[in-house]
């Protein structure tokens, strides 16, 4: 594979606010060394000019399919054959809905079919309109035709609602691109995840649960998807949706948890354990709901099997990575973790604070494996994710070399 530096991106930019941002991140891939040409949807134009693109990347900016002047330039077939990696960002509701059906009536929904690279979508919309059936349906088409989906983030939105819709940021959207083209690329590799919590039944209306959002665990399930790997993930009660293109199993408790991944576990190359997954449950659960008559209650706990040590301790193992949640000494406590529980290597956070940990959008993680240690610092799960899933690549292709 060639470097970065010499990659050539085609950035779609089409008709939503979030348009502005596409200038900033034309800057940002060029100032990372990729050779960028811009095409832009007549909705485009009416939120930035050709002239701001044309400006910035020294180079016409496309917007007509049937246009001769532009065409003498370079053509649109040479032009999708010139591109490595073609990024629509923001890709509307209606240039996904477009490219679903496949059509060609303007330049870029052209470029599109007619391309033989990669297609990173980087969704920017309003909240329902995300959520709309058809939009999903849409976007799981073009999913499973290969294109790539980057975002969209959640917070506030342009319209004043909040909720998921947001276009990445442009410095996480060079993220992805630089991981697209990474040598650490995980084409091909079976990738399977635990993620959230799980709930101990107490009786059918209580149960012993933590904290766990998913929302670590779901993050890297896309990074790993973004680099190329095949994912399914398993995960506990969480109300975050499905990412595209990962096959999710929901489960309840830990033992559903440990089974659905001991199906599932042979012909995987990588396991990583995000879950939290409760370390006890009641011996007994109650089949009527427990009515207050005392003043006092006794829970009698069992231990749960601890699943990510089963799957290190297999045969063949697949490349293990566990997760170490610690309120102190987390460090010292990780390692013990990662080397009692025979892993290839561990990510460790503190939680039980204000910052980081369970249920926020942020984390910092240490990452240690046998003879190395990285630090990763404070930074959104969704960036987080993405230097978790190139680490985690770089230390699998290399256990697999030697
Ligand atoms: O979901 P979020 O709100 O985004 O929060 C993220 C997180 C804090 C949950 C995540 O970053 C994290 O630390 N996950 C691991 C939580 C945990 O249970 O840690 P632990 O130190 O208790 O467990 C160690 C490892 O063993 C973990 O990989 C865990 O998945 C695994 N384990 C634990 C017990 C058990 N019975 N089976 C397991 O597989």
């Amino acid at each position: 594979m060639s470097s970065i530096e010499s990659k050539k991106i085609l950035l779609g930019v089409t008709g939503g606010i979030a348009a502005y941002k596409s200038a900033v991140l034309l800057r940002a891939l060029q100032n990372a060394g990729m050779e960028v040409r811009v095409v832009l949807t007549q909705a485009a134009q009416a939120f930035v000019t050709p002239l701001t693109f044309q400006a910035l990347s020294g180079h016409t900016a496309y917007t007509e399919l049937l246009d001769s002047v532009q065409e003498a330039a370079m053509d649109h077939i040479s032009l999708a054959r010139w591109a490595d990696l073609v990024l629509v960002a923001p890709a509307t509701a209606d240039f996904i809905a477009r490219a679903a059906s496949g059509h060609a009536d303007d330049l870029l929904a052209t470029l599109c079919l007619a391309t033989r690279a990669p297609i990173a979508l980087a969704p920017a919309m309003n909240q329902q309109m995300w959520l709309n059936q058809a939009t999903r349906e849409n976007l799981e088409r073009l999913v499973k035709r290969g294109y790539l989906c980057w975002g969209p983030d959640d917070g506030a939105q342009a319209c004043g609602e909040t909720g998921s819709g947001r276009m990445l940021e442009p410095e996480a959207l060079l993220k992805h691109a630089q991981a697209h083209f990474a040598p650490g690329s995980l084409d091909g590799i079976n990738v399977l995840m635990t993620a959230g919590s799980t709930r101990e039944p107490i009786d059918p209306v209580r149960f012993v649960g933590n904290r766990s959002s998913g929302k670590m665990g779901f993050a890297l399930a896309e990074s790993l998807r973004d680099l190329g790997a095949s994912v399914i993930l398993v995960s506990g009660p969480v109300s975050l949706s499905t990412p595209f293109g990962i096959e999710c199993i929901r489960v309840e408790t830990a033992e559903q948890m440990r089974s659905s991944v001991l199906v599932r576990v042979e012909g995987c190359d990588i396991f990583v354990g995000v879950a939290a997954v409760a370390d006890y449950r009641p011996r007994h659960c109650a089949s009527e709901k427990i009515k207050k008559h005392k003043e006092t209650m006794t829970l009698e706990l069992v231990r749960n099997p601890d699943i990510l040590a089963e799957v290190a301790a297999r045969g063949r193992p697949p490349f293990t990575v566990g997760f170490a949640a610690e309120t102190e000494q987390v460090e010292t406590y990780a390692e013990t973790k990662r080397r009692s529980k025979g892993l290839d290597m561990i990510a460790a956070n503190r939680v039980g604070t204000d910052e980081g940990g369970f249920e926020s959008d942020s984390n910092a993680l240490v990452l240690i494996w046998q003879g190395g240690r990285e630090a990763l610092p404070m930074m959104t799960k969704s960036l987080l994710a993405q230097h978790l899933a190139g680490r985690i690549s770089e230390r699998y292709h290399a256990r697999t070399r030697s």
